[in-house]
């Protein structure tokens, strides 16, 4: 039994494995690489092949050009398409009409374990509730093209419905994490210019009740332009409060649309706006990712295909949230365009024990599964019988997202979960990105595994490892991943983010003149990508991702805070946590308590994924003469490790000053203790 996580084995890590079972779907790296230049030396020539396999109301007339800021492109303009009627219209026309599209599971069990609740809607059913949520949000809520929601849902069914529903009419959506906090929630729907908020009471976590509409109440007080808050009740809840003037029942609106209700999908611009999601960054408030519609739907179907293998009989089951952009591309809008079945689960993978997730494959026979490895983890500590007790083998394909998987935690996916039978990959790509660009594709052509590496760029992808000055490293050299040419996808018009033209073009394109992913990422000798981790102060904790600036800022705002450094630290099943130190403002007491009041204030400002694991108090951060916090000596600290290669800093003084600030800080915890 394998329980070794650590994050430190060495890579890139050279061990080659074919699968027997594959061997028909198998190439040699001379098949993929010729594969992959073919593609990549006409990409216009490869997308339009891809895009001619989805349906258009109106055909493309080009495959892309530019936008009107810098960097912005329109991919398949002329195009007119909807994703509402890709996912759900199409579909209802052919075989699929009767089809599962969702099976939903709820969280609470009954004493012997076994679930208590359990939806299950067609193509069919699924259509109707979209189409009556459309009547609902255009006839009721006067909502149009080009207006903006937020959707502050937990895992429900209800959650794809409005997604497709605003997608029907063009309308934009943004959907917040229920996880995130009434201060995070009311900054994305002021930025967005949210006229309705979507919510529910309350949902299940881990056999609590968390209470969504609560945290709405705070938010809405900060958002003044929204016109009205929409619930739909998951739960129930007897005492929840309601504002006459302001809240709406999702239920009672519904009644008063005709059962059989059907709104005409609009014949949206390819380039029309889907969706805008925030995610963080280095600096300043999130940033608002714009997707589109065509470009989104011919990465989403591509990998559908290549990197899924998606068949007919498929059972498909990503299990991440809806609010990030996984659950946006690869729970909704990807398997629902190709006609895929898939599982939805409300709850924590190890409620009421650590098997839930096993008993959830067993169950329904899910045969493609797509997953963190903060979850694989997590999981891979408990004892092997939660994992035994089950019938795994409707598993055919296994992938990762998030993190970087290392390889201990690939290898107990792939022998223990996977049998030995099956393809497990690790797919890399970004909230910008759209959809996966590099991965293994057995659903093409599968080239060796190896385990923890990314592996090849998806066909017409081109990427790059380089150094600080733009050059391409050498192969086994770390450097920093980035993007060679537009992909279909990726941050859409009119401004990439939202509202934030200069910012988009600085933030992704100052620094090389290429997309930055923002990664640090080795290329090997047989060109596979193996992505290290975030080459910036952006935290990836439990594969969610956080920047450091924001924790720091939300310290700041407390009265007693004067300055405040945060760094991520490895952790053994998170990958990394962040670890705060902060110096108080003249005339506040370092309390017992101090600690805890400070990381009770993170989980209210921000929710509690961004809670640092400590908070230490510290009299001083070391900086540099021009004033910049250390972060490399906070981290040294942090980390107990010895401070590192301090001999490339420029100059000796630094170095220095480095060394004392080091022993300056070390000094300070310890007086402190
Ligand atoms: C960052 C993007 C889009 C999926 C969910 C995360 C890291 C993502 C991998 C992987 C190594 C990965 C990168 C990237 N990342 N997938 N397979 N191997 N690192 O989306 O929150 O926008 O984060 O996640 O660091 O930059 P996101």
């Amino acid at each position: 039994m394998s329980t070794d996580t650590s994050l430190r084995e060495p890579l890139p890590y050279e061990e080659r494995i074919i699968l027997d079972k594959w061997a028909d779907r198998s190439c040699t790296l001379e098949q993929y690489r010729r594969l992959h230049s073919e593609c990549t030396s006409n990409p216009e020539e490869h997308w339009a092949r891809v895009a001619r396999e989805i349906d258009w109301f109106k055909s493309f007339e080009r495959v892309m050009e530019p936008g009107d800021h810098p960097n912005v492109y329109r991919w398949f303009p002329g195009g007119k398409i909807n994703f509402s009627y890709l996912c759900l219209d199409r579909h209802v026309r052919t075989r699929n009409r009767n089809k599962v599209a969702i099976v939903w599971e709820g969280e609470p069990v009954d004493d012997r374990g076994q679930p208590l609740e359990k939806r299950v809607l067609s193509y069919y059913d699924l259509w109707r509730d979209v189409n009556r949520a459309a009547y609902l949000m255009s006839r009721k809520l006067r909502l149009k093209k080009g207006d903006a929601v937020a959707y502050y849902m937990p895992m429900v069914p209800e959650l794809p419905a409005l997604m497709l529903a605003a997608a029907r009419l063009g309308v934009i959506f943004t959907q917040v994490f229920s996880g995130f906090s009434a201060e995070a929630l009311a900054t994305r729907v002021n930025d967005v210019g949210a006229r309705y908020i979507f919510t529910t009471d309350g949902y299940y976590r881990r056999g609590s009740v968390i209470r969504t509409k609560d945290i709405v109440d705070k938010a809405v007080k900060d958002c003044p332009d929204v016109e009205g808050v929409v619930i739909t009740r998951r739960l129930g809840l007897k005492d929840m409060t309601v504002d006459h003037e302001r809240d709406m029942s999702y239920d009672v609106l519904l009644r008063e649309v005709p059962a059989n209700a059907y709104v005409e999908p609009e014949h949206l611009d390819s380039s029309d706006i889907l969706y805008v999601l925030y995610t963080s960054g280095t600096t300043g408030k999130p940033k608002g990712i714009i997707h589109d519609n065509g470009g989104y739907a011919v990465i989403l179907h591509a990998t559908m295909k290549w990197v899924f293998d998606i068949r007919d009989e498929d059972l498909f089951w990503c299990t991440a949230d809806i609010g990030w952009v996984t659950g946006h591309s690869y729970v909704v809008f990807g398997p629902l365009m190709v006609g895929a079945s898939i599982v939805m689960y409300e709850g924590a993978p190890d409620y009421p024990e650590p098997d839930r997730w096993w008993s959830i494959i067993e169950r329904y026979g899910v045969t493609i599964f797509y997953t963190s490895p903060t979850a694989v983890r997590a999981l891979m500590r408990v004892s092997h019988d939660y994992v035994r007790r089950h019938d795994l083998s409707s598993l055919r394909l296994i992938h990762s997202v998030g993190e970087p998987i290392n390889p201990s935690a690939w290898r107990w996916l792939f022998e223990t979960i996977g049998g030995g039978r099956c393809p497990v990959g690790s797919t890399w790509w970004m909230t910008e990105t759209g959809g996966i660009l590099i991965s293994h594709t057995p659903g093409l052509c599968l080239i060796p595994l190896k385990p923890g590496t990314n592996g090849w760029p998806l066909p017409g992808i081109e990427v790059e490892v380089v150094d600080d000055k733009g050059r391409p490293v050498k192969d086994g050299e770390r450097g920093y991943l980035i993007i060679k040419r537009p992909w279909p996808g990726m941050l859409g018009p009119p401004t990439g983010m939202w509202r934030e033209p200069e910012r988009y073009s600085e933030t992704y394109f100052s620094r090389f003149g290429y997309f930055f992913t923002g990664d640090y990422a080795i290329r090997d000798s047989d060109g596979y990508i193996w992505v290290l981790g975030r080459a910036d102060e952006v935290l990836k904790v439990a594969g969610h991702r956080i920047g450091t600036y924001e924790i720091e800022s939300a310290l700041v705002s407390h009265p007693s805070v004067a300055e405040a450094a945060v760094v991520g630290i490895p952790d053994e099943v998170k990958g990394e946590v962040p670890i705060a130190y902060v110096v108080l403002r003249v005339g506040a007491t370092a309390g017992s308590n101090m600690e805890n009041e400070l990381k009770e204030w993170i989980r209210e400002k921000m929710g509690p994924i961004s809670v640092p694991k400590n908070v230490f108090v510290v009299n001083k951060l070391p900086k540099t003469r021009s004033g910049k916090i250390m972060r490399r000596v906070i981290r040294a600290v942090a980390t107990g490790m010895l401070i590192g290669d301090v001999t490339t800093l420029e100059d000796q003084a630094a170095v220095e000053e480095v060394k004392a600030a080091y022993e300056e800080m070390l000094k300070d915890l310890a007086k402190n203790e």
